[in-house]
């Protein structure tokens, strides 16, 4: 039977959560069962969340060695086939009912939801104790990136953000080749995707039945609630900005990681965004961000300079310019998309998730293997270096490729580059204070005007736009984004000093 998110209490999640948050301290069933870590023989109990797609893909990288202890979905019509392959495990409709029932045979949590309940799932498992792998975009907004961030340091957990390619070759070389001075000093990046491959730039739809086999109200989870339709879910919440992050947030994991790694960026100081027709609702079909980036301190063992750098990405379509030099019929997108490095002295080429560096000058660099390798990375093999860490005493642990050390700040310039194209009403290079997460030139009478909905009629030959719009104090549309209000019943732990 479906059961409704009313029947769990914010009181019984909070409280039971709380006792077993307390019972633990802050330290995971693996620390409390033995000396800090367990031996790589003993096997985790491992709870996945959202298992209809590539939550599934995470859940078979580790079945094979861990126990798959609780299964959690919304929907169990798309999940049923992955309900019926794992028996063993306990099937959920709400997670909160999953931690406050078998919070203390978990060890570690996949999170594969949609991406506006990422965090609340992590975080709540986190404070629990639980090691955590979630799928990328780590989070929704930058508060929740700097959260999941401070409280995976607070509780000592193991961490994986689900950027496969972070552990795959093309991520490493990229990385060795720039910081072996390769192209030398770096002042320009451009990126692009070709997506978006789901519907997007769309009117709201109206509402339809739920399904007998969907639990729309836990669907939303802390998001707003509206009336449901097939639109939205399963896998095309991605073009829906109360659930997703259109294009960017889709794939800049996977294609700036090499950038945010390579040129060891942290917070950008500007943000500039632009768009086919925006909407309230719906994501662009096309989209341009530009962010600036400080120079950054160089080690001594860098053999490049970090200076002021411009990140600029395109989706939907767009590329950047091809370069002079450009082989002439050459592709530029490879796997999903690519990156162009300008460097003073050649430009380095990759592909999605790292893919086939190479210098446009055709110079082939040997350098030296700097990056730890992970064998099938793209294949289960990152997965496998979160279960690693797991199994590792907080101590001595080797941080799995994208821990959240890294993979938080990380997902901030992804979700920073949502607010540039959401803001780019105001009509003004965004100046950016990353410690404090405010924008610091939005004033308070500031404000925006968005698109609700796109609406023509021809007559006579002659087009005629409808298109109703909405005016929104600035300031607070962009404290809202940064960080969500969420809908009653859901709730984050407080941000760690
Ligand atoms: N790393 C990759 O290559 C890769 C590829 C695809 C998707 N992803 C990411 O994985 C996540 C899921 O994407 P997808 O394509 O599998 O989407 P999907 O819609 O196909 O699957 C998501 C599943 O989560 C369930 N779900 C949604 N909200 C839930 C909740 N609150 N509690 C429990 N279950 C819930 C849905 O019912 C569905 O079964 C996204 O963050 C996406 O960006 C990553």
């Amino acid at each position: 039977m479906k059961e409704n998110s009313k029947n769990i209490t914010r009181r019984s999640f909070i409280g039971t959560t709380g006792t077993i948050a307390a019972g633990l301290t802050i330290l995971p069933n693996s620390v409390i069962s033995g000396l800090g870590h367990r031996a790589p023989s003993d096997k985790l109990n491992i709870a996945v969340v959202g298992i209809g797609g590539m939550g599934n893909s995470n859940l078979r990288a580790v079945k094979g060695t861990e126990n798959i202890v609780a299964l959690c979905d919304v929907d169990w019509g798309y999940s049923k086939e992955v309900f019926a392959a794992n028996p063993e495990a306990k099937p959920y409709w709400d997670w909160r009912k999953m931690y406050d029932e078998m919070g203390k045979s978990i060890d570690a949590v996949i999170v594969a939801t949609a991406d506006h309940s990422h965090a609340v799932v992590a975080a709540n498992g986190m404070k629990m104790g639980k090691h955590v792998y979630v799928q990328k975009p780590l989070t929704h907004s930058v508060y929740e990136s700097r959260l999941l961030t401070k409280l995976a340091a607070k509780y000592k957990v193991a961490t994986q953000m689900g950027n496969q390619g972070s552990s795959d070759e093309g991520v490493n070389q990229t990385i060795e080749w720039l910081q072996n001075g390769e192209i030398g000093d770096v002042r320009k990046v451009e990126a692009f995707t070709d997506r978006p491959i789901w519907p997007q730039g769309l009117n709201v739809p109206k509402g339809e039945w739920v399904p007998e086999t969907l639990n729309w109200d836990l669907f939303i989870g802390p998001a707003k609630m509206r009336p449901y339709n097939s639109l939205y879910t399963p896998w095309n919440w991605r073009g829906w900005w109360d659930f997703g992050t259109g294009a960017l947030g889709d794939m800049a994991c996977h294609i700036l990681h090499p950038v945010f790694k390579g040129l060891k960026l942290q917070y950008p100081i500007k943000a500039q965004g632009s768009s086919t027709l925006l909407l309230t609702d719906c994501a662009p079909n096309a989209q341009m961000v530009t962010l600036v980036y400080p120079e950054r301190v160089t080690s001594k063992k860098d053999k490049m300079k970090l200076p002021q750098v411009e990140v600029i990405w395109y989706d939907g379509g767009l590329q950047p310019p091809k370069p002079t030099g450009w082989p002439a019929g050459k592709n530029m997108n490879d796997g999903g998309g690519a990156v162009i490095f300008h460097g003073t002295k050649d430009k380095l080429i990759c592909g999605c998730y790292g893919k086939d560096p190479w210098l446009l000058s055709d110079r082939k660099p040997v350098v030296p293997k700097t990056e730890r390798r992970i064998e099938n990375a793209m294949r289960g093999g990152h997965e496998m270096d979160w279960v690693r860490a797991c199994k590792e005493s907080p101590e001595t642990r080797v941080k799995s490729k994208s821990d959240f050390s890294e993979a938080g700040p990380f997902n901030e310039m992804v979700v920073m580059g949502v607010l540039a194209v959401r803001l780019q009403g105001l009509n003004k290079e965004l100046e950016w204070n990353g410690e404090k997460m405010e924008f610091t030139n939005i004033g308070p009478e500031d404000k925006v005007r968005l698109t609700i909905s796109d609406n023509f009629t021809i007559i006579d030959g002659d087009p005629k736009f409808n298109r109703p719009n909405l005016t929104l104090n600035a300031q607070e549309f962009a404290s809202e984004m940064i960080k969500h209000t969420y809908r009653q019943g859901f709730s984050l732990p407080d941000m760690p000093a």
